[in-house]
């Protein structure tokens, strides 16, 4: 079992203790927007004992054996976990939050003038991750699986991983950048206290969603990105569709404005 101190950086952290993603949920530490700082600087940056959290994050490791071990995965199997768990879940909650939305704004908005903004940094959210989601099951995913298990005769000539990890990156940092101003605005998605059902319903779907973003972005940021480095840097074949040089290109584009 990988050993933990308050050197080792946070996303890593979540690597080798996949429980931690609970404790750090609980002592709000976003283990994808500072992952790669180190655990002691982030808990003394938010009041917190290095030393008593470290204890937490051993505790949470003997107490609980369900979790799967991401980081001893292959590609192949973190893409189709991406895709079901992740991905799915996306699919569905984002229009059924965006309808919750839209209600909450109708009654509610002229009491809570915030609303109309988070509406507007919800639609931004949910249509750049749409995108952000296509390019991986159309473009990264894909070339991963190519990466691990080659096709004689493909063409490995052409530009690197990086350039489009590095663009998917970005889209990253912008995801949380949009989840923190949404938890901003609702007070830390807490109810009013002339919430309705749907109001409260709305507002633990938002917190939901953080949940599962943080962990997605987790998966994809410290285990699959750096596994995918690990092995296009040992020799395999990368492959070369056309495809992927469009892709690169709309996320340098994207990039620069
Ligand atoms: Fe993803
Ligand atoms: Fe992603």
């Amino acid at each position: 079992m990988p050993r933990v101190s308050a050197e080792t950086a946070v996303g890593q952290v979540v690597v080798a203790i996949p429980q931690a993603a609970r404790v750090f949920e609980r002592l709000r530490i976003d283990y994808c927007c500072v992952g790669s700082s180190p655990l002691g600087e982030v808990c003394r940056a938010r009041g917190l004992s290095p030393e008593a959290v470290l204890v937490m994050l051993e505790s949470a490791r003997s107490n609980t054996t369900d979790l799967r071990d991401w980081s001893r995965a292959s590609l192949a199997e973190l893409t189709d976990h991406i895709r079901e768990r992740h991905h799915e879940f996306l699919r569905a909650e984002l229009p059924r939050l965006s309808q919750l939305l839209a209600r909450v704004v109708s009654t509610h908005g002229p009491q809570h003038p915030e609303l109309e903004q988070l509406r507007e940094v919800f639609t931004g959210f949910c249509g750049d991750l749409t995108e952000h989601m296509i390019k991986e099951e159309r473009v990264l995913f894909p070339w991963l699986r190519e990466i691990e298990s080659p096709e004689p005769g493909s063409d490995s000539s052409c530009w690197g991983l990086d350039g489009l990890l590095a663009c998917l990156s970005h889209d990253h940092d912008d995801v949380e950048r949009a989840l923190e101003v949404m938890r901003d605005l609702t007070g830390g998605h807490q109810a009013p206290a002339d919430a309705g059902a749907s109001f409260r319903s709305l507002l633990e779907g938002l917190a939901e969603l953080e949940r599962d973003m943080h962990a997605h972005v987790h998966l994809e940021t410290n285990i699959l990105f750096p596994l995918a480095r690990a092995l296009e840097a040992a020799g395999a074949d990368t492959g070369c569709p056309c495809q992927r040089e469009e892709a690169t290109h709309a996320c340098d584009a994207r990039r620069d404005t």
